[in-house]
């Protein structure tokens, strides 16, 4: 990460702190599909083409907007690695909530499943990660905002999803998968000789997102909790080639039960 792009993103999340007057504590970037989410909350609504130092969308990325309020910070719309972004560009979102004053962040995703008692629908609390993209967004200079280091050269990665968080999410809805989520690039879907590895490996669920960010979060002293939604099996679980439309269309179906749970934690974690 560049010292100038976290500057020039923190000052973007000062001018929308002071236009909008909200310094929210709680940030949330919402996964394919799961844009309905941000609908549950009155929030001022800033399009991503109004703040000129996010990157500009790609042919498949559709245009993001942020939901702020006095409470939340909600980026509706991410930059994925396999549109081409640098990682830098790929954090931007966490750095830009983090400026507006988050210190908590709950991330959400759709992905395949892996675990053979994982079904489409279900909901996985992101338990640990494995980062597959082949990149890391810290490498690069440890950047500093006025000769202050944002964060540790070689930050501590042994628990970067709160157990706290999990406990909770399990206490308001009985039915929740517990894992691990693997990032890899996309965005082609996986092999099932692939998906088989990563069985191996340990992981439960696979995905093209969330990794980078709950890194960067993590290394600017954010607590996170990550929750995806299994869209479908992986490759060679199913019966059924993969397919985008699929993801979307359970995440619809399921953001109602996803929407709820949210709520409790939205509601849990302002006051914890
Ligand atoms: Cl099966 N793989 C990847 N990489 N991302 C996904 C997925 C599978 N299902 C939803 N997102």
């Amino acid at each position: 990460m560049k010292s100038e792009f976290i500057a020039d993103v923190y000052h973007a999340a000062a001018e929308i702190s002071k236009t909008t007057g909200y310094r929210p504590k709680l940030g949330m970037i919402l996964g394919s599909g799961l844009s309905s989410l941000a609908e549950s909350y009155e929030c001022t609504k800033v399009p991503y083409g109004d703040i000129p130092v996010l990157p500009k969308p790609t042919v498949e990325g559709h245009r993001g907007e942020l939901y702020i309020n006095e409470d939340i910070a909600i980026c509706s719309g991410r930059f994925h690695y396999y549109e081409g972004h640098s990682p830098d560009n790929v954090v931007s979102t966490v750095a830009l909530l983090k400026g507006l004053g988050c210190e908590r962040l709950i991330v959400t995703n759709a992905a395949g499943g892996i675990n053979t008692g994982f079904s489409p629908g279900d909901i996985m609390i992101i338990e640990d990660h494995i980062n597959h993209l082949g990149f890391n967004p810290l490498m690069g200079p440890n950047p500093q905002i006025d000769g202050t280091d944002l964060g540790a050269r070689f930050p501590d990665m042994s628990r970067v999803y709160s157990p706290a968080f999990a406990a909770k999410a399990q206490e308001l809805d009985g039915d929740l998968k517990q894992g691990v989520y693997i990032a890899v690039t996309g965005p082609s879907y996986e092999t099932p000789a692939e998906i088989r590895a990563f069985s191996a490996m340990g992981a439960d669920a696979v995905g093209m997102s969330t990794v980078p960010e709950a890194i960067f979060a993590r290394y600017l002293g954010m607590e996170v909790g990550g929750l995806s939604l299994i869209t479908n099996f992986a490759a060679g679980l199913g019966h059924e080639e993969l397919h985008h439309d699929e993801v979307v269309e359970i995440g619809r179906k399921a953001a109602d039960r996803m929407k709820k749970l949210v709520a409790g934690l939205v509601d849990w974690w302002l006051k914890e």
